[in-house]
C-alpha cells in the first residue's frame, strides 16, 4: 500500500490524541504535519497537548502549526466538561521538546501542498476553522486537495442538540465555506463514531498492551468512559476522531452513502446541523459528500489495540 500524504488539523482533545497515536504508528500514512485549531479547549491548551502527543508517541519530526483561537463569526464554545480542564482527561504527558511551527496552520498548510509532488489529504477533527481559512485564502490550492477526510457532523443525530454535531456546533460557517468549495469530502459523523465506541473490556485490552500509548489511552479513557456511560445509550465511549484515520486505512470496513450535504447557518434549531440529502430520487448532479454511516467495530478496536501495541 502506498503510502499516503497527510495533514491533520486537531482540538485535541482525547480522541484527537487517539486519532494521532493511529496515524502516526502507521506505515500506510505520511504524516506530513498537523494544525492545530480551538475546539476542545482553548487553543493555549490544544496546541500544549497536541505538541506533547506528537513529541513524545511521534518522534518529534513532525511539524505542528498553531492555527485559529476561535471560529470565523461565533465566539468560542470548548468543552472542558468531557476532555477535562487539561484537554486530556487525567493523562499526563511529559512537557514537549518541540515548538509550534514558525508558520501558522493555514501558510503551512499551502506552503506544504505547493510542495508536494502529489495531492494531500486534510484530516480535520475539529471545527473547520483552520480549512475555511485556508480555502478562502488561497482558493487554487483545492487543486493540491486529493480529499478532506473530516470527522464532524451527523446524517440523523446531534450531539451538542438534537441535529448538531460538537465540531459542526463550534463553528457552523466554516463548515459550510468547507462543504461548499467543491473539495471531495469523506464526512465521518456520528451516525459512524457513536458506533465506533470502546467498552471498559476494550480499555482493558489498550492497557494490556502495557506501551506508552496503551498506558496513555487507558488513563486518558477514564473520565472520558464515564462521562459516555452516564451520558449515552452507548456501552462505552465513542472515539469519535480515531474513525477519520481508519478511514484512510480501512475504507472496506466502512459502510457509506454519497449524498448532498448543506450546513445550515441561518437557523435557530437547526444552526450548524449537516443537513444531509440522500434521497433516492434527489439530483445526485448535487452530491458534495461520502457520507460514512457504520463499521465494523470489532476491526476497529483490534486496529487501535495493534496501534497501542507498536509503541512497544
Ligand atoms: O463530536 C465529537 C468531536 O468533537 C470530536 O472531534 C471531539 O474531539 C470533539 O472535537
Ligand atoms: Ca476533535
Amino acid at each position: 500500500m502506498k503510502k499516503i500524504p497527510v495533514i491533520m488539523d486537531v482540538d485535541t482533545g482525547i480522541d484527537d490524541a487517539v486519532a494521532l497515536i493511529l496515524a502516526m504508528s502507521s506505515p500506510h500514512i505520511d504524516l506530513k504535519g498537523v494544525t492545530v485549531v480551538a475546539g476542545n479547549q482553548i487553543l493555549d491548551k490544544t496546541i500544549y497537548n497536541t505538541l506533547s502527543v506528537v513529541d513524545y508517541f511521534g518522534g518529534g519530526d513532525i511539524p505542528v502549526a498553531k492555527g485559529a483561537s476561535k471560529p470565523l463569526v461565533k465566539e468560542l464554545y470548548y468543552d472542558a466538561a468531557t476532555h477535562g480542564e487539561s484537554g486530556l482527561g487525567t493523562a499526563q504527558l511529559p512537557k514537549p521538546a518541540i515548538t509550534a511551527h514558525r508558520l501558522d496552520a493555514v501558510d503551512f498548510i499551502k506552503e506544504t501542498l505547493e510542495n508536494s509532488e502529489e495531492k494531500v489529504t486534510l484530516v480535520p477533527v475539529g471545527p473547520l476553522t483552520n480549512i475555511a481559512l485556508l480555502l478562502m485564502c488561497y482558493p487554487h490550492i483545492k487543486e493540491k486537495i486529493d480529499k478532506i477526510v473530516m470527522m464532524g457532523g451527523g446524517a440523523f443525530e446531534g450531539n451538542m442538540n438534537a441535529v448538531c454535531e460538537f465540531n459542526m456546533f463550534v463553528d457552523p460557517e466554516a463548515a459550510q465555506v468547507v462543504f461548499d468549495s467543491g473539495v471531495d469530502i469523506v464526512m465521518c459523523g456520528l451516525d459512524i463514531t457513536m458506533k465506533s465506541y470502546t467498552t471498559m473490556e476494550d480499555i482493558l485490552r489498550i492497557k494490556a498492551t502495557g506501551t506508552k500509548a496503551g498506558e496513555f489511552c487507558a488513563e486518558a479513557f477514564g473520565v472520558y468512559y464515564d462521562r459516555y456511560v452516564n451520558n449515552s445509550r452507548l456501552p462505552g465511549c465513542a472515539v469519535h476522531d480515531a474513525v477519520a484515520v481508519t478511514y484512510l486505512l480501512h475504507p472496506e470496513w466502512i459502510h457509506t452513502e454519497r449524498a448532498n450535504v448543506k450546513v445550515d447557518i441561518d437557523g435557530t434549531e437547526t444552526y450548524g446541523q449537516t443537513v444531509c440529502d440522500m434521497r433516492p430520487n434527489r439530483n445526485r448532479h448535487l452530491d458534495n459528500a461520502t457520507v460514512c454511516m457504520d463499521i465494523d467495530r470489532e476491526k476497529f478496536i483490534d486496529l487501535l489495540v495493534a496501534a497501542c501495541e507498536s509503541y512497544k
